[in-house]
């Protein structure tokens, strides 16, 4: 086993999530501009729509979300990879966006409870390495009566495709951490986050979910 192999195989799952998102981030806006047009269209300007007030988007990336947010929105952004949230502080400045954008682990917001009132996540929770964490501590920073606003990729409802699904994951997930029929909503159901909005497309594979924390 040469020396990289044998770190790579006692590397943590969050250590591997910066290392493969950091060796990503200078391609990754040419690569999801592609997926954003054939895939999940309309999805980042749906998701900012329904954002208010103190709104913490987790996992940012490069920040593609940060030009549909509405004007008055105070948006608080984590990221764990440096190289992916360079980006979205270059993409902050240039579009005049004043925004709090830090390093940051989903699975351990550095924030008080109650904090926000809209969480966002956009295509993460597929990666995030355990996902029922994050949205536990997506739960805990909202305050009562709170939005927590989704997007993502999730296995088809059409058999065939979710077949193809598994066999890419099962290549995926070793060596990047991704995903493809991961869903979320058993795990915003369980962490007691009331669903109340919900829409399914692309055979399946796209879902947005707007719920909300009790009062
Ligand atoms: C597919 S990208 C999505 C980026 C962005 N949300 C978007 O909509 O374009 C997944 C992002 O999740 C981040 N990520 C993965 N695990 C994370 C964690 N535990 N905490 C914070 N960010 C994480 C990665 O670094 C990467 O930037």
């Amino acid at each position: 086993m040469t020396s990289t192999a044998k770190a790579r195989a006692c590397e943590t799952p969050a250590a591997r999530q910066k290392r493969v998102w950091d060796k990503s981030a200078p391609s990754y806006d040419k690569q999801i501009g592609f997926f954003e047009k054939i895939w999940f269209g309309g999805g980042r300007e749906w998701l900012a729509e329904r954002a208010q007030g103190r709104v913490l988007e987790v996992a940012i990336g490069t920040g593609r979300n940060l030009p549909c947010y509405p004007e008055d929105a105070a948006v608080t952004g984590i990221e764990l990879s440096p190289a992916m949230l360079a980006i979205a502080r270059q993409r902050a400045a240039d579009l005049g966006r004043d925004a709090d954008l830090r390093e940051g682990d989903a699975e351990h917001l550095p924030f008080a409870d109650a904090s926000f009132d809209t969480v966002v996540c956009a295509l993460s929770l597929c990666t995030i390495p355990h996902p029922a964490a994050a949205i536990g501590e997506m739960k805990r920073v909202l305050v009562p009566g709170g939005r927590l606003l989704l997007l993502d990729h999730i296995g088809s409802t059409w058999p065939p495709i979710y077949a193809a699904q598994w066999l890419l994951e099962q290549i995926t997930i070793r060596t990047a951490g991704e995903h493809f029929t991961r869903r979320q909503l058993p795990l915003i159901q369980a962490a007691g986050l009331q669903v109340v909005e919900t829409l399914r497309l692309k055979a399946g594979t796209i879902e947005r979910i707007r719920a909300v924390k009790p009062a």
